[in-house]
């Protein structure tokens, strides 16, 4: 990207601002309405959702220290699945809601309409009440992206069961820990998850998190490739056969708008991951919104977000939002440079795609392989373009911009966060103009401010750099984590008093667009996924022959961050290549393949402070092999441990 095109803006297309839901003076006149009084605004914007019992109430929210609680429409009722599906099937009830296209090319798509879905959903729903789950149990959900997921998770709202869903990448480790840190009943999987022509056993992987869960925790397997599998009598049920038995209707459930819907764990800078707690109402509230507003959606339209309902981005855009506002949704199985590089451009063709939704980490490993693998296909129906997890970089921006959106469709470069439910900074299409690699203006009413790391001021000026927190709640926002109230004021209220701190660096530009600048603690962004260095070393610790490890990101040019590990071995094991695959495969096998290291260097010492703690910032430098300004080194017990990590340092790039 040249210079001027780095300091370019891209104004929303007129024809495109004539037809969106927002412009730029609605967004104006109506973001000043949402932060002056959000009572009345969310009042009003809670009516895209249908209740049981309408609220009186809307906002019940205290960020205070010692008292932090946060409840939206707290005296309304409603069912999350019911607006996602029955109150759809009268009007729409032949239009597809699920849009389900294989890994294998030559499988066929499956065109799930809304009085399917309804059907399906209230077959599983009964199997699972017939297996005992009943309102507020925990369901565990480890499945592939097939419909049955999407299935469970319906189910799951429609008789008031909370679900977890579980990236069907991580490990059985992973997966029982989970299983037993909200107490599921259920855990539901699948036989394989086929990807990218490869397949996972999943089965095989819960039949070995199991063995360290309760024994009465039920488990429903679909049978999806058909392929062999173990199995235990009186334990495990056969779902697509019970589904097949059960009735096909089932009432939903009247719960509170402060039910817990979902539990999702994702990584912190500490510990074990955090179990984040979305609750119904305003979480399905905010979900539509940002669906309709960021995305510009409207009927009739077929929505693609590319993430895994194994992430927040699967739940708030695959499936909560654009059911909620009665989309097309389209669900893949594959991955995007299988069969070849040109996978996602096919589908985007063959179902007419009019927004596409993806990762950073995804575009730019499709631009190592070409534009000629776009260049093949009609993409004429897309009208917008979405990137989430990351920030973009201009080379991929510039890319997706010239060969995807052919220099005419706008880019929503969407931050948020699996705590925040839904979009915090991101363009309205139609109303923002657009700065490559800029999430620009705050979704209504959210009060993004930059304080200073060191002394917490905020900063007044328009043009600031520092930390990211948010003023105010919003409805969309978590409300816990699971079993551990403390931890999460600890975790996001405690460093920024009154204040929800994001972990996230950020600089506001004179224009008021904010740039969000990377992770300020010891969490890093991995292929849009998040993973606490914290996990991989006890991940590392855990093995016999390592004595020591430090885990810190480093630039990749492909994933964004790669994972980088000094291990200190045990006094008198000698480092070689093969023991680095086999802390490799260690750690996969811990965690799961997301969480294996890119680089391990031997590290004879780790740079510690005379106080035993050790120096993450030098490591860092060195990772990122900037060594040559490692800053402040006085308070180094052994200097001598750095100019050896120095010597031997694995990115050379
Ligand atoms: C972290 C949240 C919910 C989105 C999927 C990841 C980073 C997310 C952007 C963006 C720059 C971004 C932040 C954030 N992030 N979107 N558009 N620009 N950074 O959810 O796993 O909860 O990770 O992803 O660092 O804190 P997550």
């Amino acid at each position: 990207m040249t210079e001027q095109q780095q300091g370019a803006v891209y104004a929303p297309d007129a024809a495109f601002a004539a037809h969106a839901h927002v412009t730029a003076q609605s967004y104006a006149r109506d973001y000043a309405r949402s932060v002056q009084d959000p009572v009345a605004f969310w009042r009003q914007e809670g009516q895209r959702i249908d209740w049981i019992r309408d609220y009186t109430e809307v906002k019940d929210t205290s960020f205070a220290p010692g008292a932090v609680s946060i409840r939206w429409f707290g005296d309304g009722t409603l069912n999350v699945a019911a607006n996602c599906i029955d109150r759809h099937v009268a009007t729409r009830g032949s239009q597809t809601a699920i849009l389900w296209e294989p890994d294998d090319p030559q499988a066929e798509a499956k065109h799930i309409s809304y009085t399917e879905l309804l059907e399906q959903v209230s077959r599983m729903a009964n199997v699972m009440k017939a297996q005992g789950v009943q309102k507020g149990d925990r369901v565990v959900i480890y499945l592939p992206m097939i419909p049955e997921a999407a299935y469970a998770m319906l189910a799951c709202a429609r008789i008031g069961a909370v679900h977890s869903v579980v990236f069907a990448g991580f490990s059985p480790d992973s997966l029982a820990s989970r299983i037993n840190d909200c107490g599921a009943k259920m855990l539901i999987t699948a036989d394989y998850a086929p990807r990218g022509g490869k397949k996972t056993p999943l089965k095989s992987n819960a039949d070995k998190a199991l063995l360290d869960c309760r024994d009465d925790v039920k488990c429903m397997v679909v049978k999806h490739t058909g392929d062999q599998i173990s199995w235990v009598q009186g334990r495990d049920i056969d779902v697509k056969a019970e589904m097949a038995a059960a009735k096909p209707y089932c009432a939903y459930v009247e719960v509170g708008a402060e039910d817990p819907l979902f539990i999702l764990y994702t990584s912190g800078s500490t510990g074990k991951p955090k179990g984040v707690v979305h609750t119904s109402g305003g979480y399905l509230v905010y979900a539509a919104m940002t669906h309709q507003m960021t995305f510009d959606y409207h009927d009739g339209d077929v929505f693609w977000c590319t993430a895994d309902v194994g992430w927040v981005t699967g739940h708030s855009y695959i499936l909560y939002g654009p059911l909620a506002n009665g989309a097309t949704t389209l669900m893949f199985e594959g991955v995007p440079t299988w069969p070849d590089a040109g996978r996602f451009w096919a589908v985007c063709e063959k179902h007419k795609v009019n927004q596409f939704y993806t990762a950073p980490t995804a575009i730019r490993s499709l631009m190592g392989l070409g534009p000629e693998w776009v260049e093949k296909y009609d993409l004429s129906s897309l009208k917008l373009l979405g990137t989430v997890g990351e920030p973009i970089n201009p080379e991929a921006w510039n890319w997706y911009n010239t060969h995807v959106g052919k220099g005419t469709r706008p880019i929503v470069d969407t931050f948020w966060q699996t705590e925040t439910g839904g979009h915090l900074i991101t363009p309205l299409p139609g109303a923002i103009a657009t700065k490559p690699g800029s999430a620009t203006k705050p979704f209504f009413g959210v009060q993004p401010e930059i304080l200073d790391p060191a002394t917490a001021e905020v900063q007044s000026a328009t043009e600031a750099e520092g930390v990211l927190c948010i003023k105010d709640s919003w409805p969309g926002q978590m409300r816990t984590l699971w079993g551990d109230h403390a931890r999460f004021e600890e975790a996001y209220f405690s460093q920024y008093k009154g204040y929800y701190f994001t972990g996230d660096g950020c600089r506001r530009d004179g224009d008021g667009y904010y740039w969000i600048t990377g992770r300020v603690d010891d969490v890093i962004n991995v292929s849009g996924h998040r993973m606490g260095t914290a996990e991989v070393e006890s991940a590392l610790v855990a093995h016999e022959k390592v004595a020591e490890a430090a885990v810190v990101g480093y630039p990749h040019e492909i994933k964004g961050q790669g994972i980088y590990a000094y291990v200190t071995l045990m006094n008198g094991v000698e480092p070689s290549e093969e023991l680095k695959r086999e802390l490799e495969a260690f750690v996969r096998h811990e965690i799961g393949p997301i969480a294996k290291p890119d680089l391990i260097q031997w590290a004879p010492g780790l740079p510690k402070t005379r106080s035993g703690k050790i120096m993450r910032r030098i490591l860092r430098k060195i990772a990122e092999n900037d060594h040559g300004s490692l800053g402040d080194t006085s308070t180094l017990a052994d200097p001598s441990v750095v100019e050896d990590l120095v010597a031997n340092r694995m990115n050379r790039g």
